[in-house]
């Protein structure tokens, strides 16, 4: 048996140790059908870890017997370390235990810090789930972990174990251990399945390849990721079954997506994301769809119009409605509303700067504006049985995109039900984007537009309306898309202690000059434009520019647009100033900051609200540009 000590854990008086014995294979025959690994690794705190090679053989078995017992309680691992246990691994395995069951929902006990869980077993939950936020918090520990490495292992294995593609097959459950494969790489990641809450999403790729999932996600398909996932290998596949799998062609599930238009800045391909270069946003009121940002979490399913069906469920004493896309056109009034959409990270790059965040680097133009034309929300619910007494019950509205990923689950999110069945709310069930039939990325046929409400509420490729007392259970309501204070970090935030965003703050920008661009001081002035929009219908009143980092402000033009109804200013307000270039300096901080009707201004600076997901992004927004003096005159 070899015992490597290979890191100690930044904050943490952690140890892995990896262990590579196979003679415990031949020589125990260990009880309750417990598989011993020819190579594991393992983290224990570091003064255990001296114990345990003092008894290596039985502390091998019992942390194996650990592990397994611990997925059906914490009680019987007790039992099990009473009854079995030597004096010198006992506490060793108790804290090991104590780990894994309290992420069972069992309480935390010993020394064990309940922040140092998770960090590598999220990302690679992230890795399979598809879930960005999980992720991030497995590859800022790893980073952390990286940076902290104390002693590399002295003694790697040489050779790996070979397993058929049948071996690997052979453990698709927690019971025979989940497997899977990896460019002929075999991984067990039983551990990871058992304690990761989503870990059961992973199941459809036990016992074959991760190379689907992985097309899926592929921002996941990183060095750094791969690190972690080479933690959980065992062994190699067979040649043969390796030359089978490269002649499986894998199927990229991004190739049917539409074709865009390359003036797009484009922050990830696959899923495709994307905003439009931020001189143009403000040339427009209305943004042309082609430019119009672009915020995909998964392939843009392919929808036959004639085989489209909009579900609404959940209305109690209602059967559920069926909808075909020609029902929902001519059955329910059309009415068509201008609104801004925002993306929740637009800005992020700004607090990026401060500390990094995790997510796309958006500029400032995840935002655009369009008018959006389709039924009310309100007179598809009533059609499918909304009474206002309901409202009693229901607090919410869910939907669910048909959009998926490789476990088959769907984007979706939800609003509150007030939201959805105001008058004044005019959420739509919009299958028109600008006069034209919604774009395949925006979500065609059919998509909820929510009015001053963040974007990612704004469902794409709508297939099921639900009226319920819960709010969505999916990823990207429970657990993205919330604000955390500057001192919640990837150990101690909790997603279950914040609401999900749904209103989002006043914001600006500008969109010219660009940062670094040359004035000409021949011009004598200099004309800064931008954009303006806060959430919930409320209207921007006022914005402020500055030219000297805001000492001095000017009130900039509001331009354009109709008059909005009280509450339901949807739509952003372009505008301009146009004012003498200072004397006497060739550098000009130029800033702006707007106000909304309810006087909400934007804070002065990013650090304040610094957050590690990088959300809610709308500090006063500031541009450096340089003037040239001509030197002729
Ligand atoms: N709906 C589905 N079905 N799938 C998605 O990935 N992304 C959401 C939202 N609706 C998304 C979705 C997010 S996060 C945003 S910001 C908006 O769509 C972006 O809308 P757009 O791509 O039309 O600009």
């Amino acid at each position: 048996m070899r015992w490597t000590l290979c890191r100690r854990y930044a904050k943490s008086n952690m140890m892995k140790i990896y262990i590579e014995d196979s003679s415990l294979l031949v020589n125990h025959s260990p009880p309750q059908g417990t598989v011993l690994k020819v190579q594991r690794l393992l983290h224990v705190s570091a003064a255990k870890s001296r114990a345990l090679t003092t008894t290596k053989t039985n502390a091998m078995l019992l942390l194996r017997h650990c592990q397994g017992v611990t997925r059906v309680g914490l009680l019987k691992t007790q039992r099990l370390l009473n009854s079995v246990a030597t004096p010198s691994v006992t506490g060793c395995v108790g804290s090991l235990c104590a780990r894994w069951g309290s992420s069972h929902g069992g309480q935390e006990s010993g020394s064990y810090k309940r922040s140092h869980v998770p960090n590598w077993r999220h990302a690679l939950a992230g890795l399979l789930a598809g879930t960005g936020a999980v992720l991030a918090y497995g590859l800022h520990s790893q980073a952390e972990r990286a940076a902290t490495t104390m002693v590399q292992p002295i003694d790697p294995p040489t050779s790996m174990p070979i397993f058929t593609q049948d071996d690997v097959t052979k453990h698709r459950s927690i019971e025979e251990g989940v497997w899977v494969t990896y460019k002929g790489s075999v991984y067990d990641i039983t551990e990871f399945v058992s304690m990761h809450p989503g870990g059961d999403k992973i199941l459809l790729a036990a016992g074959g390849a991760l190379e689907p999932f992985w097309a899926l996600y592929a921002v996941h398909s990183q060095e750094h990721v791969l690190e972690i996932l080479s933690e959980y290998k065992v062994g190699e596949l067979s040649a043969e079954d390796r030359r089978k799998q490269q002649t499986v062609k894998s199927s990229d599930p991004y190739s049917t997506d539409p074709v865009r238009h390359p003036a797009l800045h484009v922050n990830s391909l696959k899923p495709f994301n994307a905003e439009p270069p931020a001189e143009i946003l403000s040339d427009n009121y209305i943004t042309p769809s082609a430019i119009f940002f672009k915020r995909n979490h998964l392939p843009v399913p392919q929808v036959d119009p004639k085989a489209y069906q909009l579900h609404v469920e959940g209305l109690p004493g209602a059967e559920p409605l069926v909808l075909s896309l020609e029902e929902l056109k001519t059955r329910f009034p059309k009415h068509t509303v201008t609104a801004t959409l925002q993306c929740a990270g637009n800005r992020r790059s700004e607090m990026n700067k401060v500390k990094p965040v995790k997510g796309l680097n958006w500029g400032i133009a995840a935002i655009s504006n369009a008018t959006w034309s389709g039924a009310k929300l309100k007179d598809v619910l009533l059609a499918a049985g909304y009474r206002p007494e309901l409202a009693q019950q229901a607090c919410h509205v869910q939907f669910e995109g048909l959009d998926r990923d490789a476990t088959g689950t769907t984007y979706g999110a939800s609003i509150p039900l007030h939201k959805a069945v105001s008058d004044e709310g005019d959420v739509l069930l919009a299958y028109e984007m600008n006069g034209e039939d919604l774009p395949a990325d925006h979500g065609y046929p059919v998509r909820v537009v929510v009015p001053g409400t963040v974007g990612a509420r704004n469902v794409k490729w709508l297939g099921k309306i639900i009226v319920s007392e819960e709010e969505s259970s999916s990823h990207w309501q429970q657990n993205d898309y919330k604000g955390f204070s500057p001192a919640t970090d990837w150990d101690t935030v909790d997603f279950k202690s914040a609401p999900a965003i749904q209103e989002l703050p006043i914001q600006s920008a500008i969109t010219q000059p660009a940062e670094g661009a040359t004035l000409d001081r021949r011009a004598e002035e200099v004309t800064v434009k931008g954009y303006a929009w806060s959430g919930g219908g409320r209207e921007v009143v006022r914005v402020d520019v500055s030219l000297d980092g805001g000492q001095t402000w000017k009130v900039a033009q509001l331009q354009g647009g109709e008059k909005p109804q009280p509450g339901r200013a949807w739509a952003w307000k372009l505008w301009e100033l146009t004012a003498p270039l200072p004397p006497a300096t060739q550098e000009l901080e130029i800033v702006c900051k707007a106000v909304d009707n309810s006087y909400n201004m934007q804070p002065d600076t990013v650090a304040p609200i610094w957050n590690l997901r990088g959300v809610l992004s709308n500090a006063w927004h500031r541009v450096k540009v340089t003037i040239r003096e001509d030197e002729e005159e």
